[in-house]
């Protein structure tokens, strides 16, 4: 089953916008398989953020993203990666549609709430940036006969 990196950043950790946004993936019927609170150290964040390295914003991209937690979170399931891009909308929130996160909770393209994995490759990558094999975990739910 494909699986995504989902991170909730510290703006939205900072206006208590975890809840919400993990409960968004869950109603959508997608699957957590492995989450952590943490704070990104700055080696961390200029790893993830290495193909920006070049941009004029990466000393504020990588500033932003370790200035507070983070809720790092790994969510399964099929198309779950174009489906959660959908579901977070536009980078910038002024271009997001209402009803995606970006559109509803962001205002600027600085603090713009969550970050999700671009593509297959980004998202094998992200994952074992964040995560470790063990914090990975596999289950069945009772409602899946339902979804699929
Ligand atoms: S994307 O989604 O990767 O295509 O977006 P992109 O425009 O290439 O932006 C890459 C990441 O940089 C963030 N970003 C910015 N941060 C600070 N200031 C400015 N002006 C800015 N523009 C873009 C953007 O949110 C992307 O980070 P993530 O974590 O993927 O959202």
């Amino acid at each position: 089953m494909e699986k995504t990196f989902l991170m909730v950043k510290p703006d939205a950790v900072q206006r208590h916008l975890i809840g919400n946004i993990v409960s968004r993936f869950e109603a959508k019927g997608f699957r957590l398989v492995g989450a952590k609170l943490m704070k990104i150290s700055n080696e961390l964040a200029e790893k993830h953020y290495a193909e920006h390295k070049d941009r004029p914003f990466f000393g504020e991209l990588v500033e932003f993203i370790t200035s507070g937690p983070v809720f790092a979170m790994v969510w399964e399931g099929e198309n779950v990666i174009k489906t959660a891009r959908q579901m977070m909308g536009s980078t910038n929130p002024s271009d997001a549609a209402p009803g995606t996160i970006r559109g509803d909770y962001g205002v600027v393209v600085r603090k713009n709430i969550i970050h999700g994995s671009d593509s297959e490759e980004s998202a094998a990558r992200e994952i074992s940036l964040f995560f470790n094999e063990e914090e990975l975990l596999q289950y069945d739910r009772p409602v899946d006969g339902s979804i699929y």
